[in-house]
């Protein structure tokens, strides 16, 4: 005897609930969002990573720094456990961001740590207006409020952030306006990307 789903009454487990249409692209829009937050979280880490490769550990803004890491790394776990529960594949460009995102901490610090601030702000700018964005979108939907209220979190502490390297001078390296400009396009440019690939 052949069962098909369509002999299912009301009795028979509905598990899982079947998303009705419009649900479902929203689904798919909320998997995206996890997919290039998890890789602008690994990105983050791997930044603050590279900072303190070359500014090592007695240096008076590793102790910060290293506290902004920490921060990082419960935003970076919660996608992973995210990207799993959701059945979300990562970006395929990981290796890449590994490399970048540590790159880009390293190569800033070196120029000195005003620098490194510098660029903390600049990401971090980028990266609160980004959140804002998909909690604008999730707020409008109301798709999912926990998710939502977990952006919400990790939003503040990215504009905490941010307000830190100011207060630490990032503004007062030189080039600044350039070089803030030019991390904030290729944050642009990396968020673009990991919504794609
Ligand atoms: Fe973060
Ligand atoms: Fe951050």
């Amino acid at each position: 005897m052949t069962e098909k789903p369509d002999t299912m009454t009301d009795d028979t487990p509905f598990d899982p609930p079947r998303p009705l249409p419009g649900d479902r692209s929203m689904t798919a829009e909320i998997d995206r969002m996890v997919r290039v937050d998890h890789a602008g979280e690994f990105g983050a880490v791997r930044i603050y990573q590279g900072q303190l490769a070359v500014l090592g550990d007695r240096h008076p803004k590793s102790a910060m720094i290293r506290h902004m890491l920490a921060q990082e790394e419960v935003h970076l776990d919660r996608f992973n456990k995210l990207i799993k529960d959701r059945g979300v594949r990562p970006t395929a460009l990981a290796p890449f961001w590994d490399v970048a995102g540590f790159a880009l901490g390293a190569a800033t610090a070196l120029m000195g740590e005003k620098a490194a601030m510098a660029c903390t702000a600049a990401v971090e700018e980028v990266i609160d207006g980004h959140y804002q964005a998909q909690r604008d979108r999730l707020t409008a939907t109301n798709a999912d409020p926990d998710f939502e209220k977990t952006i919400a979190q990790f939003q503040a502490e990215e504009a905490e952030h941010r307000e830190t390297a100011i207060e630490h001078g990032a503004a007062e390296t030189p080039g600044y306006a350039a070089l803030s400009g030019a991390i904030k396009v290729g944050c642009r440019a990396a968020i673009w990307l990991a919504k794609r690939v």
